[in-house]
């Protein structure tokens, strides 16, 4: 079998360190069962010029971590990936902040990236990059002459056409995915919305249902949706549940029931909305005054970046006036962390929680959600209550499926999840419960590299190419 090489801007280090984040959650056990590299960011600033890649081997995996320089810092992961990328991506133009300058960052990192990783490349590697930041390595790694199997994986939402276009140069940023030979979507949608860009704005000519001719090459397009270790998370829950910390918790609750959301402090988590809707049940549904705990554990994220800060104020006052209006001396209806806790301390909250709130405005996939679920008593099981934005809603069709912006409509579903007799929580985990199942994490990471040694990387068929077009694609 090949050598697997990971490429990520983030790389999970075995440090002990609890972190918020899905791609470092899914591709962990995946390199682990294979082995290989994982080559990515140490989340280190130089200072000054940064020294050469450092290598920590573990458990059959070599995480070789670069640092970046301040500036790349700035206009690669604060500028370019997540000022512009991440909203547009989540389908929020509104917010994006687009310069030439951060565009131009974002190429230099990725060429840096390319720089250091080839120095560990074999020529039989199969190279997996994932998500936004990464887009362009697979276009210079070609360039420079090396003929690996490359595969792409975006974790995060990829929207229509018509909101794709709406990025400053989204021809040299978008149409780099080209040179991969397989590029993954999380869900049905995103991979359309993909395969319609390709189609009508880059001028591609589809080479079969879902491969399209680029170039002397092909590239196919794929759904892979993330799943979870299904069943080890929920044996971590069922053990984590008598942990002291959980007992803890459960003890401080005084009996009450437990609502629990879990997320990092984003705009594209909605828990501004969420709060708004947490307000409305207290205000619709009086008799729970008193008997409910809701507890938000939301790591910051992102915080050099001003949406960011300005989201953490939103909430943080939301939190103030909810807990003024409706506290009282003996009870405070919301608690809000900002502090990461461990996946064995969230698996043993999310069992003890009657109900999981999980609503985002829009989300590749959401892997709390899919923990949720892992880690409820199948004989007494919490209720999830799940936006329709989130990726995890196609798989997830037993939760409670919400419209995040409709706050009225989430107090509802709170109450009645609430209120949810025994027999229709047992059929909707179950139900649930055997999806996660079936898509364990496990299949993803097969599924994906197992096509991925079946794509053909030349295109037979390439001379079918209609010039013009040819040239547009190469272009961008
Ligand atoms: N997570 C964690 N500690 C925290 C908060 C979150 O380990 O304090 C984990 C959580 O269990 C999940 C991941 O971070 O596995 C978040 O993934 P998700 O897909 O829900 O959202 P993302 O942060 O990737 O947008
Ligand atoms: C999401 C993205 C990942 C990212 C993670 C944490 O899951 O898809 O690429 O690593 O958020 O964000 P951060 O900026 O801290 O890496």
């Amino acid at each position: 079998m090949s050598r697997l090489v990971v490429v990520s801007n983030r790389v999970g280090i075995p440090d002990g360190n609890a972190r918020a984040g899905g791609l470092e959650v899914a591709i962990r056990p995946a390199l682990k069962k294979r082995g290989g590299i994982w080559f990515g960011w140490s989340g280190k600033v130089a200072d000054g010029t940064p020294g050469p890649a450092k290598t920590v081997h573990q458990d059959k995996v070599d995480y070789v971590t670069v640092d970046l320089p301040q500036d790349d810092y700035d206009e690669f992961y604060n500028g370019f990936a997540n000022r512009v990328l991440w909203p547009i991506l989540h389908y929020r133009l509104d917010l994006a902040e687009f310069t030439r300058r951060d565009l131009s960052g974002y190429f230099r990192v990725n060429q840096f990236f390319v720089e250091n990783l080839e120095k560990f490349l074999r020529p039989d590697d199969v190279i997996w990059v994932h998500d936004y930041h990464l887009m362009p390595l697979a276009q210079m790694l070609r360039e420079r002459g090396h003929k690996n199997r490359l595969g792409f994986f975006l974790h995060i939402p990829c929207p229509p056409p018509e909101i794709l276009t709406g990025l400053p140069n989204h021809e040299r940023v978008v149409a780099g995915l080209c040179s991969y030979d397989l590029v993954g979507f999380q869900t049905e949608n995103d991979a359309n919305n993909f395969s319609r860009y390709l189609a009508n704005e880059v001028g591609l000519k589809r080479a079969g249902d879902s491969s399209f001719h680029y170039e002397d090459r092909s590239v196919t397009v794929g759904i892979f949706p993330v799943g979870v270790e299904t069943e080890a998370f929920s044996r971590m829950a069922a053990r984590a549940v008598g942990s002291q910390f959980v007992n803890k918790v459960m003890a401080s609750m005084s009996g009450r029931a437990l609502i629990i959301g879990v997320d990092r402090l984003d705009y594209s988590k909605g828990i501004p909305e969420r709060l708004n809707a947490f307000e409305r049940f207290l205000a619709n549904f009086a008799d729970w005054r008193g008997l409910v705990t809701y507890l938000q554990i939301t790591p910051r994220s992102r915080t050099d970046i001003r949406e960011y800060a300005d989201i953490g104020r939103l909430v943080g006052e939301a939190v103030g006036r909810i807990n003024g209006t409706f506290g009282e001396a003996s009870w405070t209806p919301l608690r809000y962390i900002n502090k990461a806790h461990s996946r064995t301390a969230l698996a043993g909250l999310y069992r003890s929680a009657r109900v999981g709130l999980v609503t985002p405005l829009r989300d590749g996939m959401n892997l709390v959600a899919k923990e949720y679920i892992a880690a409820q008593d199948a004989d007494d099981p919490g209720v999830l209550v799940l936006s329709r934005f989130a990726g995890a809603a196609r798989e997830c069709g037993a939760a409670l499926l919400v419209n995040p912006y409709d706050s009225e409509g989430v107090a509802i579903a709170i109450n009645r999840a609430l209120g949810m007799p025994v027999e229709e929580r047992r059929m909707r985990h179950q139900a649930n419960f055997a999806m996660l199942v079936k898509n364990d994490l496990s299949q993803w990471a097969e599924r994906f590299l197992g096509l991925l040694d079946g794509v053909s990387s030349t295109d037979p068929a390439a001379e079918m190419l209609d010039p013009p077009m040819r040239r547009i694609a190469r272009q961008g």
